[in-house]
């Protein structure tokens, strides 16, 4: 018997790394997904691995239009939706002095308006039915500002205040809200901005995570085992002090 047995639930930006790993996680646990990114192709790949239960959707999170077609698309298929993690993210690194628009935009619609879009169209089905779970992927750096990571820092602060407001808002209807931080992952994502040197020592450090970690709390905060708690973000850092290790 799974976790998840039954359930229907939504990954965004599932085609690849994190996502990826909740979406086979999830089909582990006995639920039925849809396999939700802005790249048909690997949205495809990850539906086919798991098979049955699957259903790939190209969506762009920032277009409300796909973003309403995905969640239609998947009650068509499924019935219904149980659960949401807003997954798909986008960085733009560099000094804010030299940022433009685009950039700081682009992070935003993904990571800010892609998570209220699709939170918007799954509540139009969880409201109704008086349960469901969303949780969404922020990040440390929402937390803790890093130079040079202004408008991705920003953004997944702003994830973690409106986890900490919808939860609020929709807990009359039986409905839990939680973030939680991956830390430092081994995904395409995380290794775009480094060097080959600095991947190394990254691993020398014993500072990186693989995908798969994070699944038993994703999972968790999807299950009734968890259902005491919303509003929360669930820190995962691992953090090894340069120089002596006993
Ligand atoms: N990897 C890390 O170290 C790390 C750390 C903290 C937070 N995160 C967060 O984890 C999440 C997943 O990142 P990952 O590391 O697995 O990256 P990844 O690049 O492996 O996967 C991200 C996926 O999101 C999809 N995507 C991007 N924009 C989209 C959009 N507008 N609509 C739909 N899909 C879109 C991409 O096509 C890709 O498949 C992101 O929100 C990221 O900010 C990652």
């Amino acid at each position: 018997m799974g976790a998840l047995d039954g359930k229907t639930a939504i990954v965004t930006g599932a085609g690849s790394g994190i996502g990826r790993a909740i979406s086979l996680g999830f089909a582990a646990e006995g639920a039925s997904v849809a396999i939700a990114d802005i790249d048909a192709a690997s949205a495809d790949a990850v539906a086919k691995e798991i098979g049955d239960g699957a259903l790939a959707l190209t969506c762009d999170v920032a277009d409300s239009a796909q973003v309403e077609a995905m969640v239609a698309a998947t009650v068509e298929r499924f019935g219904r939706v149980d659960i949401l993690i807003n997954n798909a993210g986008r960085a733009r690194g560099g000094p804010v002095s030299r940022m433009s628009e685009e950039d700081w935009d682009s992070v935003f619609a993904t990571n800010v308006r892609g998570t209220f879009l699709c939170s918007r169209a799954v509540l139009g089905k969880m409201i109704p039915q008086r349960s469901g779970v969303i949780v969404n992927t922020a990040s440390g750096i929402g937390i803790r500002p890093r130079p040079y990571m202004a408008a991705y820092g920003a953004s997944k602060a702003a994830v973690i205040h409106f986890t900490e407001s919808l939860a609020l808002e929709v807990a009359r209807y039986g409905i839990r809200v939680n973030a939680f931080t991956p830390g430092v992952t081994d995904t395409p994502f995380w290794r775009a901005f480094r060097t080959e040197e600095d991947v190394a020592e990254a691993f020398r450090l014993g500072e990186v995570g693989q995908p798969e970690d994070l699944v038993p709390t994703v999972v968790f905060l999807c299950s009734d085992a968890s259902r005491e708690i919303s509003g929360a973000t669930i820190p995962r850092q691992i953090f090894v002090a340069k120089g002596d290790v006993e």
